[in-house]
């Protein structure tokens, strides 16, 4: 330690991630325990370029084959340094970030220093002072009316953990976002997407959730990774239009229209990328995307839904869950949350052995994310196979069941009944579950859902 008690040496730098624009790095404190690590703003460093420089040729040693980590927005850790945020239980408070002041004795000797933007005073554990993670970053605005009930009986490390991880999702989604545009008091529409997707509030002055990001396909939370087409089975049919039996499935799965045959509760293996048949084979339709439009707007009672702009006729692929996929036990961190809030947006990639991935909607998604729940759905969910090799990573698709007529709203069912159950129990609500009164004014509504 110098004479100056704010300034702190850094030992080195041994993580990296980007929030809220700004580079903020994993420090190593020189004469302090790796529990004592902090996340600091780049601001944090006054400059000393080496300290981030040392970094970025250890990263390339560690990673030689992958030089492009250097430039990554990802969250990025060293090997075998400790993580105050990824190991909750055992980090210590977190410390205060202060603004930074001018105060660093940078004569004290040529070492690298960082100022007290950590304040590692004496006595150190009684001077700490925190910072409430809400100060650090946003609460979505979905939660806010709640959020003292949503985080009450939640540490300040896992408040942190949920809010971050957040924020860090719309980080990953950047490149592949849509804004929203305006073109009259009431009307809006998603720019770059097509067919389109209009927003439309002529019930309430509401104004679209502003915090949702609107995304043109999946995203791979941190820990995941995209399946690889290494593993993808190519099919060995004879003609390169696919039309007959295909892959593993066990019946025609679509007709030549693309509609779908396949019953409910049967997955889906469509044609891949080393498949030779030709692109527009029958067995691939969920792959080219949605190509109905759709206008998401403001329902009298259960908030934002969605409708048809046009007649869908029974059969038609209308849209695909996405979001950010993230591991089931992510999900069920996130989903102590959500389901506090009285909503959730998480679906579980169910149709494989065990539930190894989630895909969380919440901040991220497509017209999907506004499908209310109905008791007699007119879309059905299938899991679909055409990019990955892997039996627990399937996309989770949605088919008109009937004829939905331009207008009407398109709902799906939240607790996965399948169309024509009649013998389904009243659901009546159980503690820390997402339950909510259903309006879906269908007549054999179940009254109560489950999220
Ligand atoms: C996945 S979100 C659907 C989009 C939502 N309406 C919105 O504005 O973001 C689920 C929430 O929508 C509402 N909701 C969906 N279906 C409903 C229904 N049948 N009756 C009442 N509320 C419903 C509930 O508030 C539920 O928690
Ligand atoms: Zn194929
Ligand atoms: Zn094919
Ligand atoms: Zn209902």
């Amino acid at each position: 330690m110098t004479s100056n008690e704010n300034v702190y040496y850094v030992k080195r730098i041994s993580g990296r991630k980007y929030l809220r624009k700004k580079w903020c790095y994993l420090i190593e404190w020189e004469d302090y325990a790796p529990e004592e690590n902090t996340w600091e703003e780049e601001s944090c460093l006054m400059g000393n370029t080496e300290l981030v420089e040392e970094f970025e040729r250890q990263l390339i040693k560690e990673f030689p084959t992958n030089p492009n980590l250097v430039h990554t927005h990802d969250r990025i850790v060293l090997s075998g340094a400790f993580d105050p945020e990824s190991s909750i239980s055992e980090s210590p408070e977190p410390l205060m970030v202060l603004p930074l002041t001018s105060k660093t004795n940078s004569k004290t000797n040529n070492k690298r220093q960082a100022t007290d933007n950590h304040k590692k005073g004496s006595p150190r554990k009684s001077s700490r002072k925190t910072v409430s993670p809400e100060l650090e970053y946003d609460v979505p605005e979905k939660l806010k009316d709640n959020w003292n009930i949503i985080k009450c009986g939640r540490s300040k490390e896992e408040i942190r953990r949920f809010l971050s991880e957040l924020d860090n999702s719309v980080i990953l989604a950047k490149d592949h976002t849509h804004k929203l545009i305006r073109t009259s008091a009431t009307h809006s529409h998603f720019e770059g997407i097509s067919p389109r997707v209009e927003v439309v509030n002529t019930v309430d002055g509401d104004p679209f959730p502003t915090d949702f990001v609107y995304i043109d396909g999946m995203i791979f939370g941190e820990g995941v990774s995209p399946p690889d087409p290494l593993f993808l089975a190519q099919c060995d049919c004879d003609n390169k239009l696919c039309s007959g039996l295909c892959h593993e499935n066990e019946t025609l799965v679509y007709s030549q229209d693309g509609l779908i045959k396949a019953l409910p509760g049967t997955p889906i293996y469509e044609c891949n990328e080393n498949c030779e048949c030709s692109e527009t084979c029958q067995n691939r339709v969920v792959q080219r995307g949605r190509q109905v439009p759709l206008q998401i707007y403001k329902t009298k009672a259960k908030g934002w839904g969605v409708k048809a702009l046009e007649d869908i006729p029974k059969g038609v692929f209308v849209e695909e869950y996405l979001g950010e996929v993230i591991k089931d036990t992510a999900g069920d961190f996130r989903g102590k949350f959500y389901d506090k809030a009285g909503t959730t947006y998480l679906f579980d990639m169910d149709f494989g052995d065990y539930v190894q991935y989630v895909i969380d909607s919440f901040m991220l998604g497509n017209a999907s994310h506004f499908f209310n729940h109905s008791c007699s759905p007119n879309l059905t969910v299938y899991a679909v196979y055409s990019d990955s090799g892997d039996v627990n990573f399937h996309r989770l698709a949605f088919f008109s069941n009937r004829l939905i007529k331009k207008g009407e709203e398109i709902t799906i069912d939240y607790e996965g009944k399948n169309k024509g159950d009649t013998d389904i129990p009243i659901p009546q609500g159980s503690p820390g579950k997402a339950t909510f009164r259903c309006h879906c004014s269908s007549p054999n509504c179940r009254k109560y859902i489950h999220n």
